[in-house]
């Protein structure tokens, strides 16, 4: 038996727009409407049937869910505030705790709303100045009384959002333009996110100095191959991915969230185990980027990790594997505190659209119909136990 630290959070995640439905004021929905993306449309309808939701969470075992608050719904126009969405998520929020559930709220997971997009995003130089006022506002309404969150995630993968919106260009903006132009729309991108958090951190931690924020950091196992070149690349990239935007809010953040997909290792001919989206099964590597964070000297939580599998055969494996190096981190002091399955449900996969399925839960989007997977039961076993069988 491998027993995990007394009091150690056991949850899964989703985001907002890959969820709930009925969104249609972001610039995701907007370019749906253009026909350059798939529509989420009533995505899982989870805006209606989140207590059915966190009744099968709670069932499941788990003792914390992340989720995220949909900057849309709250602010609908700019400097208008929508008192509606937020009893929304107040509500969200009740239900969470009523069934003993820690809620991790993500302020923003990737959508933006039509009137941010379209003054730029954070392309704008007063990006962090619009960001940091509808965090406050959300703070200020949902971040106190008995159930207000106790964590805070500003941001989510500010270098998967760049890469994607502004490098590779097939998510939203679905900027593609040429180096070194791109180049530097992608610098100024990231660095608008680092002020648009530090500023919201420092905001927060007003309204709630108790409360823990932090952002949830995409960050890639880059392992060093045995050409002296690719070496040193590895260790460029280590740096440039996984520490770059860690160092530039390094005093602002209270714990530091992870989300481990992806492994690279140069010149490497191995064939891996992959997921239905070709992705590479590499389990040690969420030891090896959890090893990388020691530096920063702060508790960690896994904010996602997970596998899309629609026949659920080698999801149960995955959690297993990867549950077995995050305890192996933890045996070499990294201060590991909680681990979110990306996701509780299927739901809507940006560029992929409904194809992959990520959930311990399956949906079937015709009849919104939920039926939970094996592997799920599996995962119970472990947060029932608090410990993983060796
Ligand atoms: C992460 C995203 C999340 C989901 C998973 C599969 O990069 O944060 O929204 O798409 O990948």
């Amino acid at each position: 038996m491998m027993k995990f630290p007394e009091g150690f959070l056991w949850g899964s995640a989703t985001s907002a727009y890959q969820v709930e439905g009925g969104i249609e004021n972001n610039d995701w929905a907007e370019a749906a409407r253009q026909g350059k993306v798939t529509p989420a449309g009533r995505a899982c309808d989870h805006y209606n049937r989140c207590e059915e939701d966190f009744d099968i969470a709670k069932s499941l075992s788990q003792n914390a869910h992340r989720f995220s608050i949909e900057w849309s719904r709250i602010e609908p126009e700019e400097g208008r505030f929508d008192e509606i969405e937020i009893e929304h998520y107040r509500k969200v929020l009740k239900a969470l705790r009523e069934r003993g559930i820690e809620p991790f709220v993500t302020l923003w997971h990737f959508t933006l709303p039509i009137w941010f997009a379209k003054m730029g995003g954070f392309e704008n130089k007063k990006a962090p100045f619009y960001f940091s006022r509808y965090c406050e506002y959300v703070v200020k309404n949902l971040g106190q009384g008995s159930d207000a969150p106790r964590f805070w995630i500003t941001i989510n993968e500010p270098m998967v959002f760049a890469n994607m919106g502004y490098l590779k260009g097939n998510w939203l903006p679905l900027e593609k333009w040429y180096y070194p132009l791109s180049l530097f729309r992608y610098f100024r991108v990231i660095d608008n996110i680092a002020t648009s958090h530090n500023i919201s951190y420092q905001k927060i931690k007003s309204v709630g100095p108790d409360s823990s924020v932090g952002i949830a950091a995409h960050n890639i196992n880059f392992e060093p191959s045995v050409n002296s070149f690719n070496r040193l690349l590895a260790k460029f990239l280590i740096w440039f991915q996984n520490h770059r935007f860690l160092r530039k809010i390094e005093d602002r953040q209270d714990f530091i969230g992870l989300n481990y997909y992806f492994h690279k290792k140069f010149s490497d001919k191995k064939r891996y185990e992959k997921s239905d989206l070709g992705w590479d099964i590499y389990p040690k590597g969420i030891y090896n980027v959890l090893m990388e964070l020691k530096r920063y000297h702060k508790p960690v939580y896994v904010t996602e990790n997970g596998i899309a599998d629609a026949k659920d055969t080698k999801r149960a494996k995955f959690i297993k594997e990867h549950l077995y190096w995050v305890k192996r981190a933890i045996d070499d002091k990294i201060d590991v505190r909680g681990y979110f399955y990306w996701s509780l449900l299927d739901n809507f996969e940006w560029a992929d659209g409904f194809g992959p399925r990520f959930g311990l839960v399956e949906v079937d989007y015709e009849t919104m119909e939920r039926k939970i997977r094996p592997s799920a039961y599996e995962y119970k076993k472990i947060c029932d136990t608090n410990s993983l069988e060796d």
